[in-house]
Formats: structure tokens, sequence, C-alpha cells
């Protein structure tokens, strides 16, 4: 009898998955037998990733959703949808992310890095946990980055309006994923629900395409040969989201597969108390887990 896939019947959100890690990650997991919804800011572009992701053999089940995570009113839609979508949710990859050299301010007047990179993730995945609950075993997995070890919750302005830098305000919203996973996983504990968070590798994708910022484009061209391809980047989400080594393990940053040590700030229970709640005012979030 042929072996059943390691994700038959089971169903997974990954977010940003046009392009990139999370595109590469909707196809390992669609590999591996999953049904798999993936996001995207353009419907067009989100609609032909599923297609092509859905043309490799054995990929049927891929679902778009387009969501821009700028806008808090989009994550809460995105998140209605998906509840609609799938009676069961097994996995949520919060893959996306992205690096803004100069400040932007969002339609909620939130700054767009901590909003897109943390905020939404954080919203999203609140609005997703009974489901991810009531689908138990289940899995939550965010992409932070290595930049997580520059990071500094800056309490007093994290919205960079005193002084932004967009390595700064990024590294800072990395920083936050783990720090959010940490507190996440202590919150779960006993509900079947595992939180992992990881630095994917430097990889070869649009990431920083959409900044014309002189650092990038000075940074990415010479260095993109030495970089990972998506597929490489997007062997520590798929792992975490469906390998059954990690079964039942929780709170835990990766790279390469690997466990390993964050910064020493994201293990500050204290600041991430805090950052949980300072993060559920800016989402206005009033029901949390
Ligand atoms: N590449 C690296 O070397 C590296 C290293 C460490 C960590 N990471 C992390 O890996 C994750 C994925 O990055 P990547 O390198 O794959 O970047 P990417 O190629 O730029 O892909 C980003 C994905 O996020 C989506 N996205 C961007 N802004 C969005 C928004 N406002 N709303 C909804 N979707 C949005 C994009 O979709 P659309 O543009 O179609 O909307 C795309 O699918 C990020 O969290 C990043 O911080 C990357």
């Amino acid at each position: 009898m042929a072996d059943v896939p390691l994700m038959a019947g089971k169903s997974v959100l990954v977010t940003g998955g046009t392009g990139g890690i999370g595109k590469a990650t909707a196809i390992g997991l669609a590999a591996l037998g999953a049904r798999v919804g993936i996001t995207g800011r353009d419907r067009a572009r989100t609609e032909a990733a599923a297609a092509a992701i859905r043309a490799a053999p054995g990929n049927p089940a891929v679902d778009a959703f387009a969501a821009d995570m700028s806008a808090q009113a989009e994550p809460r839609r995105l998140a209605a949808r998906v509840l609609d979508t799938y009676p069961r949710l097994d996995a949520l990859v919060n893959n996306v992310g992205g690096f803004w050299a100069h400040r932007q301010v969002t339609a909620d007047g939130l700054e767009h890095t901590f909003a897109v990179n943390h905020l939404a993730p954080f919203l999203l995945t609140n609005l997703l946990l009974d489901r991810l609950m009531a689908s138990a075993p289940a899995r939550i997995v965010t992409v932070s980055s290595g930049a997580q070890a520059r990071g500094r919750i800056d309490f007093d302005d994290l919205q960079g309006e005193r002084n932004y830098s967009g390595q700064r305000a990024y590294s800072q919203s990395k920083l936050a994923n783990v720090m959010f996973a940490y507190e996440l996983a202590r919150r779960l504990e006993g509900t079947g629900v595992t939180v992992a968070v990881c630095h994917p590798g430097v990889v070869r994708t649009g990431f920083g395409a959409g900044d014309q910022a002189a650092y990038f484009a000075v940074m990415r061209r010479p260095a993109r040969l030495f970089m990972k391809a998506p597929a490489q980047g997007a062997s520590t989400p798929v792992y975490l989201a469906s390998s059954r080594e990690v079964e039942g393990i929780a709170g835990r940053y990766y790279a390469s597969r690997n466990p390993t040590t964050s910064c020493k700030a994201s293990y500050d229970t204290t600041a991430a108390a805090r950052l949980w709640q300072a993060s559920a005012g800016l989402a206005s979030l009033t029901a949390t887990a």
C-alpha cells in the first residue's frame, strides 16, 4: 500500500504565498498532501500563484485569498473567509514581511513595518486561534529573521515617530515576531497548539524589491549569487509545519531546521507580556487568547 502523504487531510494557511519563501512553503506543504491557502495583496497575482502551485503534480487543493496585511480591516476579512473555507485549520504559517527604508503610515495611522511584520500576524493569529485549537494538534509557525538579534523593542517609540530607520524598524519587528511566538506558546500550553518561529536563511526572493533604497540596490545584485534558493528558504517553515520530529514542541526558535537560541531580549517574559498588551491595543483586539 502506498504511504499516506504526511499532510493528507490537513488544511494550512500560508500568508504571502505569491512569491519567495511563502510560495515555496506552500509548494512544499501541498506536495506533502495538504490543502493550502495562500494570501497576497493583489487578487490576480494571488490567483496566478495558486494556479502555478496547483499545476504541480499532486497539488490540486490550493486556495487564493487576496488581503493587504497593512490595513487591519484586511486580516480581519481574511480571517473570516478562512474560517468559512476551512472547517479545520491544522497549521498557520505567518510569512508576510518586508523591509521599508523610509517611514510610511498605514490606513490605520500606524508605522508600516511594525504593522505588516508584527501587528498583522499578531491579529490574524488571534482571530484564527479558536479554529486552530478546535483542530488540535495544530501548529503556528512564524517566519522571523536573524535580524531579530539586532532588534530592540522601543516601547516609547514603537511607531518610529521620533526616530525611524528601516533597519531598526525591521529588526524590531522581527524581534517582536520571536517574542510574540514565545508568549503565545506560553499562553497555549496544554491546548495542543504549538508555536514555532524561525530564521529562513538569506534567500534569493523579492525581499526589499518594493523599496528603492540604495542599500538594497547595492546589496542585492552581487549578494544574490550566494543566497539560498526559495525552496531552501522554505525548508525550515515546511519542516516546522509538518514534521513529526517537532510534534508537541513549542516556543522554540529554529534555523536550518535546528532549534537554536534567539537573542537575550527575546526571552524577557515581562517585555513579551507588555508587547502583547501594546499589540492588542494597537490591533483593537478585545478578546485575546
Ligand atoms: N529573503 C530573505 O533573505 C529573508 C531573510 C530572513 C527573513 N525573511 C523573512 O521571510 C519572509 C518572506 O520574505 P521573502 O524573502 O519571501 O519576501 P518576498 O519575496 O518579498 O515575499 C513577500 C510575500 O509577502 C507578500 N506581502 C508583502 N507585503 C504584503 C502586504 N502588505 N500584505 C499582504 N502581503 C504582502 C508578498 O505578496 P504580494 O507582493 O503579492 O502582495 C509576497 O507573497 C518575511 O517575513 C521576511 O522578513 C526573509
